[in-house]
């Protein structure tokens, strides 16, 4: 066994691992961490896609398949349930995933939005095609596609309007959530209020 300190969601963890646990399996079984889902194991489907944080500052969207948890020793994991901010306040990633029908049966959206924030965190004024290349890593088998497309590119659009930084350390917060991240349900722009699914 080895002692790893992963910091999760801005909580610090120290635990014995096996040399052979992948991150997916440690952040689930280990620390409860459910919201990241294992959808193929064999780093295809991206539905475990999380953000790892380096002594850089730099959130960088990984596959937590692909990842073993001692390799994670020391670094800073934001999941799907440390995105949300304060009060419990979406992520504008999340709400535009939620306004524009971005998921149908669900289970690759995690995955979809972790990836979603990476890409907006390097590229916040993504075309179509780069939405599209962005997120060529993470599979959807309902093939929702096309709403997941329009969600990245609203969501984008909200975080320009708001000056809204698409990732901060939760560790920086104190809590879980990211302290800017999170729009009040008033705030949102005219562009993401629900429309009809197609
Ligand atoms: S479960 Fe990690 S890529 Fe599919
Ligand atoms: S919504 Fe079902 S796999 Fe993407």
């Amino acid at each position: 066994m080895t002692r790893i300190s992963v910091t999760v969601d801005g909580v610090r963890y120290d635990d014995d691992v096996e040399p052979r646990t992948l991150l997916v399996h440690h952040l689930r079984d280990q620390l409860g961490k459910i919201g990241t889902v294992v959808g193929c194991d064999t780093s295809n489907c991206g539905a475990c896609t999380i953000l790892m944080t380096g002594p850089d500052g730099h959130p960088c969207g990984v596959k937590s398949c692909s990842v073993l948890a001692v390799q994670a020793d020391g670094v800073e994991v934001t999941t799907i349930e440390g995105l949300a901010g304060p009060n419990n306040s979406l992520h504008p990633v999340q709400r535009a995933f939620h306004e524009k029908h971005a998921l149908q049966c669900g289970f690759c959206t995690p995955g979809m939005i972790m990836a979603a924030v990476d890409l907006l965190s390097e590229n916040p004024d993504p075309t179509d095609t780069e939405i599209r290349e962005g997120l060529e890593g993470n599979l959807c088998r309902c093939t929702g596609y096309q709403n997941i497309v329009r969600a990245v590119r609203a969501a984008a659009e909200i975080m320009r309007a708001e000056g809204v930084t698409s990732f901060s350390s939760n560790a920086e917060a104190g809590e879980a959530g990211t302290p800017d991240a999170g729009l009040p349900r008033e705030d949102v722009p005219e562009e993401v209020v629900p429309v009809p699914a197609p």
